[in-house]
């Protein structure tokens, strides 16, 4: 199974991507996450810190610099430009590079041909860049569920809602979701419920997000019982994840 998160810039996509691919990881779900954003931080949220996060990257890079060889096969892209992160989860960068040598998979690859391409029984969680380009690229059978990310704001709304009608009109098939997050009252869950005309699925502000954001670290690990952490429970209870789950 598939899953995108979509939404405008700072709207929640990463700490919620992370935290719903470290607890499908806990259920014991095969999580690949794909941090298909050019500022890669998915790494972050997902536990394994700034330093390793940026690591990730510089191994990307190497392939520009000639440090590091090509990888022709998915399979290869995944263990070279991945790494595990806690809960089973593996991490996968689908930046692109500057210097791409035509016809190689590994550096022409874009987000969306990944997401296509990557097939299996795991569930691959897609940390998607802010605005609609990669959605907007998306072949058929690129994923099957999106989740739109809006906080209760007109602008990130206005975002959300583009999105939403692109998912609509372009892939009727994918089960689209709604995240209203940071909401801090009803009057904030309405604005968003009305402003999209569909049901919402609720993540609160938490403070401990920000902690866990201050401190470089995953919202699982600083309080997994936290109401933003529970919310994000909810939502992969609500996501009906289709994937092998190891006993
Ligand atoms: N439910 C929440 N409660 C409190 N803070 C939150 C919550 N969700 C996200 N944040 C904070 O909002 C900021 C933006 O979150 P995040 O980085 O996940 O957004 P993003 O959509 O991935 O941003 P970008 O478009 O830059 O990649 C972060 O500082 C994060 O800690
Ligand atoms: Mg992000």
């Amino acid at each position: 199974m598939k899953i995108a998160v979509a939404g405008k810039g700072g709207s929640g996509k990463t700490t919620i991507a992370g935290t719903l691919a470290r607890l499908l990881g806990r259920r014991g779900h095969d999580v690949l996450a794909l941090d298909a954003d050019t500022n890669p931080m998915l790494g972050v949220s997902l536990g394994i810190g700034p330093e390793e996060t940026d690591l990730l990257m510089a191994v990307r890079q190497g392939v520009d610099a000639g440090h590091i060889g090509h990888e022709p096969t998915l399979e290869g892209m995944v263990d070279t430009f991945g790494r595990d992160a806690p809960d089973g989860v593996r991490l996968v960068l689908a930046s692109r590079i500057e210097k791409v040598d035509p016809g190689c998979p590994c550096c022409g690859v874009s987000p969306e041909q990944l997401l296509r391409d990557l097939e299996g029984d795991n569930v691959v969680i897609a940390d998607l860049e802010a605005g609609v380009g990669t959605l907007s690229r998306m072949p058929e059978n690129g994923v099957d569920a999106l989740l739109v990310i809006t906080e209760p704001t007109v602008k990130s709304i206005e975002v959300a809602r583009v999105v939403c009608a692109l998912a609509t009109e372009r892939h009727p098939e994918v089960e689209v979701l709604v995240v209203a997050n940071r909401v801090t009252s009803d009057t904030d869950r309405d604005a968003i419920a009305k402003g999209l005309d569909r049901d919402v699925f609720v993540v609160p502000e938490d403070e401990s997000v920000a902690d866990a954001d201050r401190d470089g670290a995953a919202p699982v690990d600083v309080d997994d019982g936290s109401p933003a952490v529970a919310a994000v429970a909810a939502l992969a209870d609500r996501l009906d994840v289709r994937s092998k789950v190891s006993a």
